[in-house]
Order: structure tokens, then C-alpha cells, then sequence
């Protein structure tokens, strides 16, 4: 580069020498990471090393403590086979931490070199067609490999081996965003033994998928075909947890050398992408110390209620706070029109983060690479390397979580509601929708909104997992029970809980086969009642009782009683079938309760629907009332409950506190705050003991 420096160039090189200055005494002292971190996906691969200051210097005035680094740089840290080049990265730590910004170490498998592919091609992916996938974009490899895999493990291997006890580096990120499977012979001959091993013989298979129909019955294990989006249920299911169980060993290969390799302080996490249902994120997650996704809003705005329960369920992978490692800087690259999101929008997204539980929130990216497919995507500096008008709504940010982290350490997201959520249902569910409209995750939402509205906190979970401590647990949609998940549901109500079952549960056992008894399954006598039919909808059908008036939409279940449960809430007219008869039906078992809701019920029914079930559960709203629109989240220490209020209403909103709090924002205490549209407030209440 020979041309003369900018007038903002001049500026930055300016504030670089400044700050430089400024921070040369962390240089020599690795302090702890904030506990509240505010991150940036940096790659420093894409620059000259005579930028890297300027860059950090600029990330460092924003209050950006945290850098992600290194997950697609596989060409930079292996040129040649077997020729491994760390010491850039080295060097690009040692940067970072001059400026106190720590480091997590993405494994840049998601990318592999195009000597590798080329020398090896078996580890190029495969597509159903059977494609082989090229080198030019990412994920083209095949993640059941066994050579990508002794690839991948000798890249992390040698990273960890490297950066494994280096004070700046906090974390590990293995590989990016688990997608792509292969089809490839060798890993069908895998999903073979994946087969031999769950079944034991052919017999066993035959009778649990039930293959005398269309004259399936295999009579020996190479005729298995992979089948996806339509077959036979029980194969079906079983790839997609083949699939799950291989995404496991995949990361399983990397992430056991990064353990033996580094201290115990260095996290290890991978980035999920929220709903996405391409594994069995429970499986994959067991292995982890954190859960971390990447919050993109795309087109639109952000919505408060489906974000909410993203990051709720994130937070369940492990039942912990988590991070957003990946967040958008205004806006994307790949949605259909990618506007911006409004000035303060980002903010607020940020605090929305944070109340549901996370301890980082990481924009993607820093600035864009002069070339490579994002060109086009939001950015805090542009290419020019100076800031862009987002940059001043991130570091305000920034100096608000260098004063919020202490307030917020250590405390944590307690629910008394739980809502339960499990991938094998949402394939089953998926696989045979029965009606093209009926959108598994739109049910969860549709029950999470309400309850979420009331309780001010929910938790969404795998139903295997202990519900001890919940007042109430409700399984929308918990089409496929499995024996252990049937017998948890049965000890929470003998407990004392309240379990609310919404439609399609318990049709379907383990093996993706009918239940021998009618929904709901082994909860049947549980509930005194069942489904006696399925109706899928071409119009909403009436409903009225307890609840008020309203109507089914997409569904309605027509169900019976007997044993004492009664009758919530009834069809009105409409195919005949269901005129009259129950579409919500409890009983009471000793202190406990369950309840089954048979209709998919409009908006204004599940409101009233879920103030039933929290005062009938005796749950309490963990705040108290705020004006609709606004967003109140509790993350509880041993000291304090922290609140961040976020007011999404469009207008001001004055809310009235429950007590007097510490704002710790603005300082002071307050027993009332007024908060502009996106405004924010944090608010700290001192535990009684
Ligand atoms: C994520 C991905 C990033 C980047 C980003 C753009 O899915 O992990 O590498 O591509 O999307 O929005």
C-alpha cells in the first residue's frame, strides 16, 4: 500500500499511539476477563500486522474485552501438510492482550485448506444426489471422515498444544455452526453399525419399525436405506440421531485434544444457531462447558418474545448462562432485504441478551474482509478501518457492561415455569405435519409468550431432565415419549407439579411407532382421560369454557374423561365430531395436577389459558407489573436479584418498581424509572437473608 494516509487514518493512528500508551501497563499483567464481556469476531488473517493496533486500540475504546478468533483461518495455521505456522496467531494474542482483550480460539474446521480437499478427496462432503461437494465455500467437509478427522484433530491439537495455557486465551469455539452431513458410502456403512448397535439383529429392527408394511422387512443390514423427510418414521428418526450421535464424535475428536492440552480455566463451547434442528443439540451439548449461539434477527426487527425463547432455549442446553457468541452489527448479508435494525435497537438486544442469561455478546464481524462472500455485511468499522455509526451504540454498550459485570457476576436465571422441548418430537411432528401449517416451534412460542408474560422467566428443557422445583411444566407438542421421559412426567405430578400436556403428546414412543394406547401414551390413566381423534383444521373451530370464548386453530383433539377429570373448555359447532365435546380436560393427583390441552388455541385463549395454569400452580410473576411492551427479566446472586427492564413498547413507559432498587446504570436508587422506546434499565435488589 503506497498511497498517503487519510484524514481518519491520521486520527486513528493518533488514537493508537494514545491508547497504546494508555494500556502498556496491562501488558504485562493478565488480569481476569469482566465478567459481563463485550466481543467482536476479529481476523486478524485478513490484515497486515501493522493494522492489528489500530484495530485492537479501537475495539479497546468501545469496551471490547473479548475476541473470537481464528475459526476459518485453517490456510494461515497450516499452509502445507503437516507444516503448521502458530506464530501469526501468537503474535495476534499477544496484541489482544496488550489491550486486555482476551481471546477465544475457534478450531477452523469449518473450513478446511484446498490442499487438504484436494489431496484427500474423501473428505469433501457428499449430498443425497450424491454430489461431491468443492472447495470455494465452507462446510464442504464430511464430518464422519475418518481422515478429516485425524486432520481436524492434529490442527486442534497443535493449537491447543500452543495456546492451551496462555493467559489470553478464555475459551475455545470447536469448529462453526454444525450443518452439513454427508451421504457418502463410507458413512452409510457407519449409520450400518450405529444401526447393528441399537438393535442387536434384524428381527429386533423389523419389529420396532414395523416393516412388514410396503414389504420393508430387511433381511440383512445393507438394504437399510438413509431416508430424509419421508420414509419409514423409525428409520427416519434413527439417521437424524445417527446424525446427532456423530456431530458428537466429531467435536468429541477435537475436544478431547484441547482438554488434554490446555488448563482447566479455558472454556470449550461451539456456536448453535438457535431453532436450527439438523442434530440433537442435547446430545451434542453433553460434552460442552457452555452453551453459545448466534442471535441473528435477519429481516425485521428484533422480537422480543421468539428471541427470548431462543435464548431461553439455548440456556437449557446446559442449564447455565451462555454466551452469544455471534451477533449482528445492525444487519446481515443473507436475508431477503437487510435493513437495519433502528439506532438504539442494538442496544437493546444486547441488555435482552444479558436478562436472559448471557455473559458475553459478541458482534460478528469487526470489519469485513475487502473480499469473500460478505462483502455486504453490517460491520463495526468499515472497510476504511474507521468506525461506522453503529460503532458509538456498541461502545456505549461496552461502558455499560464494564459497569454492570460486577452487579451481574455470579448471578444466574431461575424459573419457576418450564417448558418442555425435545428434537425427536419436532421431526416427528415435522415428518407428518398433517396440516402443511402446523409449525412445532410456532406452538412452543404461542405457549412460551403467555407464560413468559406472567412468570417473567421460563426455562425450556429436555423432558429427561429434573423438573423438581418447578410449580408448573408444559410438553407442547411432546409427540415422541420415550419410557424414561413418560416415568419423569409421572414422578412430577406424584410430586405434587402441575404438568400441562398440549396437542399431539405422547402419540409416539421411542422408536417413532405408534403407542399402543391413545395419546396421551403411558400418561393416559395419569390424566383419566385421552384423544379418542385428530382433526386437522381447513377453519378454526369454536371453543368456550373456562378460558372464556375463543377457537382452535390448524388442530383440535377430541377428548373423553373419566376417573374425576374434568372438563375445561368445549368445542362449539363444527365438523359434528367435535360439537360439544372436550377440548381441555385436568384431574388432580394428590398435591399435583395434570392438564390436557387438545386445541391450538388462538392468542387471547392461551392468555387466559396461562393465567389459569400459574395461579392454579401458584406461580409468581418474579417482578411484578410492568406496561405491556416492556421486558422484565430476573438473573438471581447470592446477594442481589438484578432486573433488566427493556421497554419495547414503541412509546415511553413509566413503571413503577416493586421496591426501592439500585439503578445501575444511571446510579442512585429508584422506585420508578421511565424508560424511552429501547430504553434500558438495570436494577438491583439486595437479597433479605
Ligand atoms: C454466521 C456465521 C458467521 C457469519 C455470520 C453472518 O452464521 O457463523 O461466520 O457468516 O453468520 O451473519
Amino acid at each position: 500500500m503506497t498511497k498517503s494516509m487519510s484524514a481518519p487514518e491520521l486520527l486513528l493512528s493518533l488514537l493508537v499511539l494514545m491508547l497504546s500508551s494508555l494500556f502498556l501497563s496491562s501488558v504485562l499483567l493478565a488480569q481476569s476477563p469482566p465478567p459481563l464481556l463485550l466481543g467482536t469476531a476479529w481476523y486478524p488473517e485478513q490484515w497486515p500486522e501493522s493494522r492489528w493496533d489500530a484495530d485492537l486500540a479501537l475495539m479497546r475504546q468501545a469496551g471490547v474485552h473479548m475476541v473470537r478468533v481464528g475459526e476459518f483461518a485453517w490456510s494461515r495455521m497450516e499452509p502445507e501438510e503437516g507444516h503448521y505456522d502458530l506464530d501469526w496467531l501468537d503474535r495476534a494474542i499477544t496484541a489482544a492482550g496488550k489491550y486486555n482483550i482476551f481471546v477465544v480460539l475457534g478450531t477452523p474446521t469449518a473450513a478446511p485448506p484446498a490442499w487438504l480437499t484436494q489431496k484427500y478427496p474423501e473428505t469433501l462432503r457428499v449430498s443425497e444426489d450424491g454430489r461431491r461437494a468443492q472447495h470455494g465455500n465452507r462446510q464442504h467437509f464430511n464430518w464422519a471422515n475418518p481422515k478429516y478427522r485425524e486432520m481436524a484433530r492434529k490442527i486442534a491439537d497443535q493449537m491447543a498444544k500452543r495456546f492451551g495455557h496462555n493467559p489470553y486465551v478464555i475459551g475455545w469455539q470447536i469448529d462453526n455452526e454444525y450443518a452439513e452431513v454427508s451421504f457418502d458410502p463410507e458413512t452409510r456403512a457407519q449409520f450400518e453399525q450405529w444401526l447393528k448397535a441399537r438393535y442387536g439383529t434384524l428381527d429386533n429392527l423389523n419389529a420396532r419399525w414395523t416393516t412388514a408394511y410396503w414389504s420393508q422387512t430387511y433381511t440383512a443390514w445393507d438394504q437399510i436405506p438413509i431416508q430424509v423427510g419421508y420414509g419409514n418414521p423409525g428409520l427416519l428418526l434413527c439417521w437424524m440421531r445417527f446424525v446427532s450421535d456423530t456431530w458428537r464424535s466429531y467435536q468429541r475428536n477435537q475436544l478431547d485434544a484441547i482438554r488434554a492440552n490446555s488448563d482447566p480455566f479455558q472454556f470449550i463451547t461451539t456456536n448453535t444457531m438457535g431453532w436450527f434442528d439438523g442434530y440433537d443439540h442435547y446430545t451434542v451439548e453433553q460434552d460442552l462447558d457452555m452453551a453459545a449461539w448466534d442471535d441473528y434477527v435477519g429481516e425485521g426487527h428484533l422480537d422480543p418474545v421468539r428471541n427470548g425463547a431462543t435464548h431461553d432455549l439455548t440456556r437449557g442446553f446446559r442449564q447455565k448462562n451462555f454466551w452469544v457468541i455471534e451477533t449482528q452489527p445492525g444487519f446481515v448479508n443473507w436475508a431477503d432485504i437487510n435493513n437495519s435494525l433502528d439506532k438504539g435497537e442494538v442496544r437493546a438486544m444486547a441488555w435482552h441478551d444479558v436478562g436472559h442469561g448471557a455473559d458475553a455478546v459478541s458482534y460478528w464481524q469487526w470489519r469485513s474482509a475487502l473480499n469473500g462472500q460478505e462483502q455486504y455485511h453490517g460491520t463495526l468499522v468499515g472497510s476504511d478501518g474507521t468506525p461506522v455509526p453503529l460503532y458509538a451504540e456498541v461502545a456505549e454498550v461496552g461502558k455499560e457492561f464494564e459497569k454492570a459485570g460486577p452487579v451481574l457476576a455470579g448471578t444466574s436465571v431461575k424459573s419457576e415455569v418450564a417448558i418442555l422441548h425435545s428434537y425427536d418430537s419436532r421431526w416427528a411432528i415435522q415428518w407428518q405435519k398433517h396440516n402443511n401449517k402446523y409449525n412445532p416451534q410456532d406452538e412452543i412460542v404461542s405457549y412460551y409468550g403467555p407464560l413468559r408474560a406472567i412468570a417473567q422467566s421460563v426455562d425450556i428443557i429436555p423432558p429427561t431432565v429434573s423438573l423438581t422445583g418447578y410449580k408448573l411444566v408444559v410438553a407442547p407438542g411432546l409427540n415422541v415419549l420415550s419410557d424414561a421421559a413418560a416415568k419423569n412426567l409421572i414422578s412430577y405430578v406424584e410430586g405434587g407439579g402441575h404438568l400441562v400436556l398440549g396437542q399431539r403428546s405422547g402419540m409416539k414412543d421411542d422408536d417413532n411407532s405408534l403407542q399402543p394406547e391413545r395419546q396421551p401414551g403411558p400418561l393416559e390413566s395419569l390424566l383419566g382421560g385421552r384423544v379418542e381423534q385428530y382433526y386437522a383444521l381447513t377453519q378454526p373451530v369454536p371453543i368456550e369454557g373456562k378460558w372464556g370464548s375463543g377457537e382452535s386453530q390448524l388442530w383440535a383433539e377430541l377428548l373423553s374423561t373419566k376417573d374425576g377429570a374434568e372438563v375445561l373448555m368445549r368445542y362449539g359447532k363444527s365438523n359434528g365430531w367435535l360439537d360439544g365435546q372436550p377440548a381441555a380436560i385436568t384431574r388432580r393427583v394428590g398435591k399435583g395436577r395434570i392438564t390436557y390441552i387438545g386445541a391450538w388455541l388462538d392468542p387471547k385463549a392461551m392468555a387466559e389459558a396461562a393465567k389459569w395454569m400459574t395461579e392454579d400452580s401458584g406461580v409468581k410473576p418474579a417482578f411484578g407489573p410492568v406496561p405491556s411492551g416492556v421486558e422484565v427479566s430476573p438473573r438471581y446472586g447470592a446477594h442481589s436479584v438484578v432486573y433488566v427492564l427493556i421497554n419495547f413498547s414503541g412509546a415511553p413507559q413509566t413503571i413503577s418498581l416493586p421496591a426501592a432498587m439500585g439503578d445501575v446504570l444511571e446510579g442512585g436508587s429508584k422506585t420508578v424509572v421511565t424508560l424511552a422506546n429501547y430504553g434500558v434499565a438495570v436494577l438491583s435488589l439486595p437479597v433479605s437473608r
